[in-house]
């Protein structure tokens, strides 16, 4: 078994920031750094992460953990697992065999293998047309380098008799859509990798290039590792861009995002023609919270625009759409107008509740007094969610020029508007809160304080210890009991590292987090130890004193009772330490 050392040291030479920003982007805001909580649905950023002390904390979902547990649940992986996993990370190998991925693993394998092979292919003799075709639309060499770009021949089995020749045997091939009914899938078409996430290729699409009458791309079928709507093209090589930039660019196709990449815009994903899914949503998510829209120009685009908006909206990010003109993709509109008019469209996107706006006005007759009406009311809903104010006055004031409308009747509208939704706002707080303090009395914020300094104060360990305290609360007494174990057996305490050992003891795993996140002040003097020794032990006590006398009413022999009396009337005087 791998020992508390191993795992301990691992931990110590990652960085729990660096492994949590691959998925969750972070933002430091004083001690902490914060970002979106991955593991319930978040829409302000309530997870931080302490960098000193290497932990995370979701103050709403309360998940709460160190850097394996993290990875373990955000990969939906075990505890080992994550540890593996993180081990390779820093060169420490971890005992025990691992299913992290086996079983995938061959196929990850196998389109790697056919991935460099049509690649291969493309630098051939036979590779001069489909060059030639790109190099037409101005993809040179490095940039098909940079996206992997190959070449399935016009040979039927080239790329089946390849792989078997490397002893994968055609069902394999078959159910990985490589191979359909045993001849190749994509025969002479120019091949675009799709990675996933994590950047393995878990498929291909394949773009015609000569006058065929095929369909322009064709794509992998759904295998146990690819289904088109979970992916986004070029997310794992956006991911560093994205970081730098503050915001993402998606996209309609993959010639947007590899046309982007020619003039230097990194920060994008390409949808590959789906309507936005649920899971290319939380994809986005844990890359940033600012999204920006840069799809087609035409009307469709327009829609989807509209769609995707408010789906990502109401996900909780901020989005901006970069509006192009119509009939152009941000491939043509960059060959057509060039790097600078497509970076300033970038710059100047549209906050999405401004492009909402004009949008709704595009349909409405104005000289009809209930499409008027019911226009008002829409952007009056729209003007309410905006947290801006001087954006908020920007916007009625333009409504109230094109209705004709006072600014004053706009304004006393949004007011009545946004009042309503207030008061049941409060409502709903305070009935929250309320609930949550009145249940901590003094006692079990003692207990809890106390056994949180036993954490990093080993005067509370040792007054422990010696004094034998017991805490009533199940829970609390084996976590007080584990803690001076592990400090007797390791000789120190590192929060973040405690958490691994309480890796099978995940019952315990709960109240520990309540006693980590309570953030005391370090420092604490001997005085204040006792202090809570003395609340702890008088409840103790109390309680002890209650349930002698329980006892005594129901014990019929009137020795007993007197024993018991007695031994009431001692803890009554402090006589007998609890
Ligand atoms: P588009 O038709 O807009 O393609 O489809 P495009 O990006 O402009 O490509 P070029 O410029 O003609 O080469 C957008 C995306 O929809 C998917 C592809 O992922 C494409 O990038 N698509 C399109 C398909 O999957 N199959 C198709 O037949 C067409
Ligand atoms: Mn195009």
């Amino acid at each position: 078994m791998n020992n508390q050392n191993t795992i301990n040291d691992i931990r110590s030479k990652l960085n729990i920031v660096d492994i949590v920003s691959e998925y969750v982007p972070l933002t430091k805001k004083g001690q902490y750094y914060w970002g979106i909580c991955p593991f319930h649905n978040d829409k302000n950023p309530s997870m931080s992460v302490d960098e000193k002390r290497q932990t995370y904390t979701c103050w709403s979902c309360h998940n709460s953990g160190n850097v394996f547990n993290f990875v373990e649940q955000i990969e939906n992986i075990s505890f080992k697992d994550a540890l593996k996993k993180l081990g390779s990370r820093v060169g420490i190998a971890v005992e025990g065999s691992s299913s992290y991925n086996n079983k995938y693993n061959k196929y990850y394998e196998i389109y790697d293998l056919a991935s460099k092979y049509y690649q291969l292919m493309i630098n051939t003799d036979k590779g001069l047309k489909a060059k030639e075709y790109l190099n037409n639309r101005e993809i040179n060499n490095d940039t098909i380098k940079e996206f992997g770009i190959g070449l399935s021949l016009d040979d039927k089995d080239k790329l089946v008799t390849y792989l078997k020749e490397k002893k994968y045997d055609i069902n394999t091939l078959n159910d990985l859509g490589l191979a359909n009914n045993d001849i190749d899938t994509f025969i002479n078409r120019i091949i675009f990798p799709l990675d996933d996430r994590n950047g393995r290729i878990v498929g291909f699409s394949g773009r015609i290039y000569d006058n065929s009458k095929m369909s322009k791309y064709m794509n992998t079928k759904e295998t146990p590792i690819f289904r088109k709507g979970t992916c986004l093209y070029h997310y794992n090589a956006s991911k560093e861009f994205v970081r730098s930039e503050k915001y993402v660019l998606v996209m309609e196709g993959f010639m947007d995002v590899i046309r982007a990449s020619t003039i230097g815009i990194k920060n994008t994903v390409a949808l590959m023609g789906t309507a936005l899914t649920e899971e290319q949503i939380s994809l986005l998510k844990k890359l940033s919270l600012n999204v920006y829209l840069c799809l087609d120009g035409d009307k469709p685009g327009q829609d989807a625009d509209l769609h995707n908006g408010e789906l990502l909206e109401k996900a909780g990010l901020n989005v901006k759409v970069v509006c192009l003109t119509s009939d152009e993709d941000p491939d043509s509109f960059i060959l057509k107008y060039g790097e600078k008019k497509f970076k300033s469209l970038v710059e100047n996107a549209s906050n999405f509740s401004d492009f909402k706006i004009d949008n709704l006005k595009k349909d409405v007759n104005f000289e009809s007094d209930i499409e008027l009406s019911r226009y008002v009311n829409q952007v009056i809903k729209e003007v309410s969610e905006i947290n801006d104010e001087i954006r908020c006055e920007i916007i009625l004031k333009k409504l109230a020029n094109e209705t004709n409308l006072s600014y004053n009747t706009l304004e006393k509208k949004l007011n009545e508007y946004k009042s309503l939704d207030n008061e049941k706002r409060k409502s709903v707080d305070n009935n929250v809160i309320g609930r949550k303090d009145a249940k901590k009395d003094k006692y079990k914020r003692a207990s809890e304080e106390f056994i949180y300094y036993m954490l990093i104060n080993p005067k509370a360990i040792k007054v422990y210890d010696s004094k034998n305290l017991y805490f009533i609360d199940s829970d609390l007494r084996a976590l007080a009991a584990e803690i001076s174990y592990y400090y007797n057996e390791y000789g120190k305490i590192n929060i973040a590292d405690f958490y691994s050992y309480l890796n099978d003891k995940k019952e315990l795993l709960n109240i520990y987090n309540v006693v980590q996140n309570l953030n005391l002040d370090e420092n604490i003097s001997d005085v204040t130890i006792m202090e809570y020794v003395s609340v702890i032990e008088d409840y103790n006590i109390k309680q002890e004193i209650k349930r002698l006398e329980e006892v005594m009413r129901k014990e019929k022999d009137e020795d007993t009772k007197v024993e018991i009396l007695e031994r009431i009337r001692k803890l009554r005087i402090g006589e007998i330490e609890k």
